[in-house]
């Protein structure tokens, strides 16, 4: 039988397991207790699996079994699977925020890959903030690597009808705040929405970025979709163990991937997604450490052709189920056609073109056509203007089209606090027409950043029977919420944005085709009260651990909300030994 080629470089593990003396006596010994026999290092691959697996969330909780099947691909293939585990970031379980956590999820697992001998890794992440920390920390030491995704849940179910994760939450949760459903009723919903192991069932942060990991080609096709408990995921971690040691057999390292023409197409993919807001900070973090130059105007200009493909929600009707029957990502790049960057390569192998040349969509109602699409053009909006002079974002296919333009009142909470014990209060200075305006939730000032900028309208405006108000805030929504919510506004108020100066009755003028939100207010009045801002500041509030870390390096949204000192990449090599 012919005997593979060499790899195209030497081994980086031959540099711990490969020696005759002291130093491979060490690393070796150590290792084979784990249940490995001496004849599998002989030169091998050694591929490290970084897993997010935990019971703190359901979307985390099949990855463990996942990954025997992608160490029976790398068996298979020739390679050793060596698993360890990676901070698992449970999106509906961490306080204050799992985004505060993205970057140190990302530094841990920068740091496990390149001190320790292995030659390629797998990324096994589910959650919002997995996929991202993950890939960051990845494309900073720059080894070869490939993602596997843990899949969504399967529909969520109650009373005969398909519910989304988060979508329907917010949904039924105003229904409950208008009186039009029991307290009685949510309570029996909250068991059908999660209904198996899996990430959200809704194109929501976490179906976004599986989504977008095939889009950048860092994984195998059907990555996204496939639902957590479909056979064909294991098949699926199967191949790209196999794949991985390819790749490292080849030196395919992600920044021979995640290039210019894989984020452009990324941002293609989540405007024909309809997918999260999240994505852009997550992107713009990513590209930084890549050193592929990418701007927030880049997603408003790259996507503005691309029409919304996808009739998922929170911007349409179904669920990934439905996504993973009608063709998922690779039919949504076919029907991008001529839009898609078809030559930018993948981890599979193949070129986009490629794929998408052997998809095809089966089922029009949930993946459309550029001549027939699901909705207009979709990505995100980036806006400019006195109230965000570095930019903030709005989804114009979760938006309500009549506000997309709209001049109105500011009604102005301080920080997510005072908003909570004002919301209800009916003499708040509110009615349809207002815009409600949050401060104090941006990366610094929350911190991390939270999902709250969908926050809820006073009930005396939902007693009206409206559903949606214009809404700005420094802080993220959920990719499963939806509303005319204008997000990401940098800087952030706790950095002294003009986001820290608007007062309850400004008006606010918004302009979402000309992509302009301004705060009418004249600029000597907006200079008295910077003075009395900064005159008022309070002193720092962390001085130790994490949070201070944070506090102090963290960049502003539209510089993707990494840590000043992680932008860029340290590359794998480690010149000194252990002992
Ligand atoms: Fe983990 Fe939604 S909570 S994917």
């Amino acid at each position: 039988m012919a005997k593979d080629p060499p790899p195209k470089k030497p081994l980086r593990s031959a540099n711990s397991y490969g020696k005759l003396d002291r130093d491979g006596f060490v690393h070796r010994s150590w290792i084979k207790a784990t249940g490995l026999p001496d004849h599998v290092f002989d030169g091998r691959p050694i591929i490290g699996i970084a897993n997010t697996w935990s019971e703190l969330v359901t979307c985390q909780v099949g990855l463990r079994d996942l990954a025997g099947f992608v160490k029976r691909g790398v068996w298979e293939a020739g390679g050793v699977p060596i698993e360890f585990p990676a901070m698992s970031l449970p999106e509906t379980q961490m306080r204050p925020t799992a985004m505060l956590f993205r970057n140190l999820l990302a530094m841990e697992v920068e740091e496990s890959i390149r001190a320790n001998p292995i030659d390629g890794v797998v990324l096994m992440g589910a959650c919002d903030k997995t996929t991202p920390g993950l890939l960051m920390g990845a494309a900073s030491v720059d080894l070869p690597a490939i993602f596997v995704s843990g899949g969504p849940m399967l529909n969520g179910k109650f009373e005969g009808r398909d519910i989304g994760s988060g979508t329907d939450v917010w949904r039924f949760s105003e229904a409950v705040r208008a009186g039009e459903m029991s307290l009685d009723d949510f309570m029996r919903a909250e068991s059908g929405m999660s209904r198996s192991a899996g990430s959200c069932n809704t194109m929501g942060t976490a179906s976004t970025m599986a989504s977008l990991t095939e889009a950048l080609g860092i994984s195998l096709p059907m990555n996204a979709a496939l639902p957590a408990v479909d056979s064909r995921r294991k098949v699926l971690a199967h191949l790209s163990g196999n794949r991985i040691v390819q790749l490292v057999k080849d030196d395919v390292k992600p920044s021979d991937i995640l290039t210019r023409q894989a984020f452009e197409n990324a941002i293609l993919m989540h405007a024909a997604l309809g997918g999260s807001t999240n994505a852009v900070v997550h992107l713009l973090a990513l590209a930084g450490r890549l050193g592929v130059p990418l701007t927030l105007k880049d997603f408003d200009e790259i996507a503005r052709d691309a029409p919304l493909l996808v009739n998922l929600m929170p911007s349409g009707r179904y669920l990934m189920e439905e996504f993973c029957y009608a063709g998922g990502v690779p039919a949504v790049a076919k029907e991008l056609g001529a839009l898609y960057r078809r030559d930018a390569m993948t981890v599979s192998g193949k070129t986009q073109g490629e794929i998408a040349d052997a998809a095809r969509v089966l089922n029009s109602e949930v993946i459309g056509s550029l001549e027939a699409p699901i909705g207009p053009s979709s990505g995100v909006w980036v806006l400019k203007g006195n109230l965000c002079p570095q930019g903030a974002i709005l989804k114009p296919s979760a938006a309500t089209p009549a506000l997309l333009t709209h001049r109105g009142k500011a009604v102005v909470f301080e920080d997510i606090e005072d908003y909570h014990a004002r919301i209800d209060d009916p003499d708040l200075p509110a009615d349809e027409t207002s815009v409600l305006v949050l401060k104090g939730c941006g990366p610094r000032g929350y911190p991390g950043m939270p999902e709250v900028g969908n926050m809820g309208l006073p009930p005396k405006v939902l007693a009206k029977g409206v559903t949606d108000m214009v809404r700005i805030s420094d802080a993220r929504m959920s990719g499963t919420a939806y509303g005319t919510v204008i997000l990401h506004v940098a800087p952030e108020a706790e950095a002294g944005g003009p986001l820290a100066l608007v007062q309850t009755g400004d008006e606010i003028a918004l302009d979402g085709p000309g992509r302009t939100l301004d705060l009418l207010v004249d600029e000597a009045e907006l200079a008295r009260r910077r003075a009395a801002w900064e005159a008022a500041r309070p002193a720092p509030k962390y001085s130790r651990g994490w949070y201070k870390l944070y506090v102090d390096t963290v960049l502003q949204a539209d510089q993707g909300v990494d840590l000043d000192f992680l932008v860029g990449k340290s590359s794998a090599e480690v010149t000194r030994e252990s002992h």
